[in-house]
């Protein structure tokens, strides 16, 4: 069954970093996904806005050229390109300064159409260019302001953002992006929890025995070093999208998809994580930064060499130890870790539930291994039920064995382009559904949960612990989860 396209009303799209790498590499091209399923109204205008001097013609051409590069679509759709590139437009904008401003107010008329910020500048442009919009004059009633992760560097500096966004826009317009959210099998984590009756019953401490997130890249820093080393891994990727995709696996059940019910249930998951801080961190917490080694197909130099620095304490790999204080999962362990340079590229989570009480087969009660449910959010989205099935063969004795129920969601929707997260979440802030975009208040309680493990770390004065590129981190994150008596997932490994 072909996808359903509702179309969005006419919008103007304002996009401030307009030449910048995430807007010719991520932005227009989902727009031109949009544009080939015909989901504008007319008349929807893109319109491009940067310090350098281009006219309309000449950055039409580099957003062709850059279409050219970075989306398949381009080359498969003269006539949707040639709409998409007519909506385009440019302004010329200093946004520390006047400069611009008149020209751009002129070009975006006094429509009353739905009219989009979308911010793909540095985070420290966010607060300056929304100030000005108000200045300005620009913000409409039915103006939205879009900005990307990170939302300040700790709960301080968030709080400040959000409240600088806050005084110009309602909280309504404001739509936080998170990119995990948009992703397609992060939503199917609810069409699966919530859209069968199936797993709701078990999913609780008396049947989940834990719960493991993984986010593995085998890329490095890749050019974005002087930001990487002042984030790392904990701010980069735990704070945001780990701390989402623990929400959605733990959050009670929303009573809609309205955008506060769900965010009402996923803000009481992060506020009832167990604290970690100087007391803990040093049992619930690895850090690790990749040295010189094997990953993504070739022998590749370290952390340090990547950033050019001779020291840094800054970790690219994170695992940690979460507990989830409520009646649902008290006393399940919720194991997360993420890393760059790691052997390969994927995303999961897996529940692992509890091992039946009594075995009745020959056979010892540790050779029948627990029920596993593996969600893959990426690559080769889909699920695996783990279970233990009977061996064929007329021998007496009964063998068993462990094998999925596999659900590959490529093969069960062949045929069916899959949406990139940007255009979900692009339609998603015209249309003004904010239900997959991080409210201000989840925000800063993530930051709450996570500012004291930094401190803690900084405290404790413990560096990071080294790891070759291409293994799976620090042995010490192994030991995180094997003296539980758990192991990390490793099938994708078996399997590749
Ligand atoms: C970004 C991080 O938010 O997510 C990057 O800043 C990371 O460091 C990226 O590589 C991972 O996203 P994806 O969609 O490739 O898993």
């Amino acid at each position: 069954m072909a996808a359903r396209i509702v179309k969005v009303e006419p919008f103007d799209l304002v996009v401030f970093g307009g030449t910048g790498d995430l807007a010719y590499r991520k932005l227009y091209p989902a727009l031109l996904n949009r544009e080939r399923s015909e989901q504008f109204s007319e008349p929807t205008r893109i319109i491009g806005v940067s310090r350098r001097h281009y006219d309309r013609n000449a950055f039409r051409l580099a957003v062709k050229d850059a279409l050219l590069k970075f989306s398949a679509g381009a080359h498969e759709d003269d006539a949707a390109m040639e709409r998409f590139l007519s909506r385009i437009d440019y302004a010329s904008v200093d946004v520390m300064s006047k400069e611009g401003w008149p020209e751009l107010r002129s070009l975006l008329g006094p429509d009353e159409r739905i009219r989009a910020f979308y911010l793909a500048t540095s985070p420290d442009l966010f607060c300056p260019v929304a100030k000005r919009l108000g200045e300005e004059g620009l913000v409409t009633p039915r103006s939205r302001i879009i900005v990307e992760k990170p939302i300040g560097h700790d709960r301080a500096s968030a709080e400040v953002i959000n409240n600088e966004l806050g005084s110009v826009f309602l909280e309504s317009s404001i739509f936080r992006i998170d990119h995990y959210l948009g992703k397609e099998s992060v939503q199917n984590l609810m069409a699966l929890r919530f859209a069968n009756s199936l797993f709701e019953p078990l999913w609780n401490a008396a049947h989940i025995d834990h719960v493991q997130i993984t986010v593995a890249e085998t890329l490095g820093v890749e050019g974005r070093g002087s930001y990487y080393d002042e984030s790392g891994a904990m701010r980069d990727m735990v704070q945001n999208h780990m701390m989402q995709l623990l929400c959605l696996v733990a959050m009670e059940p929303p009573n809609s998809l309205d955008a506060d019910s769900l965010r009402d249930e996923k803000l009481k998951v992060l506020k009832a994580l167990e604290p970690i801080n100087e007391s803990n961190a040093l049992a619930l917490t690895v850090r690790g930064q990749y040295r010189a080694g094997f990953a993504d197909g070739g022998p590749v130099p370290s952390y340090l060499h990547d950033i050019g620095k001779s020291e840094s304490d800054t970790e690219t790999f994170v695992a940690l130890k979460l507990g989830v204080a409520n009646w649902r999962w008290a006393s399940v362990p919720f194991y997360l870790r993420t890393g760059k340079r790691l052997p390969q590229r994927f995303s999961e989570i897996v529940v692992g539930f509890r091992k039946v009480p009594h075995v009745i087969f020959d056979m010892p009660s540790d050779s029948i291994p627990a029920n596993r449910l593996v969600i893959r959010v990426q690559p080769d989205e889909g699920i695996k039920l783990w279970m233990m099935v009977k061996e064929p063969g007329p021998g007496g004795g009964m063998r068993l064995e462990h094998l999925p129920l596999d659900m590959s969601f490529a093969k069960a929707f062949a045929g069916q382009p899959s949406a990139d997260a940007y255009e979900r979440l692009l339609m998603d802030a015209i249309r003004g559904n904010a239900a997959l975009f991080m409210r201000r208040d989840e925000v800063e309680a993530a930051w709450r949960f996570i500012d004291p493990i930094r401190e803690a770390w900084a405290s404790l004065r413990e560096p990071p612990r080294p790891y070759a590129a291409g293994t799976w981190g620090p042995n010490a994150s192994v030991a995180l989860i094997e003296r539980d008596g758990r192991t990390w997932n490793e099938e994708y490994d078996e399997s590749d």
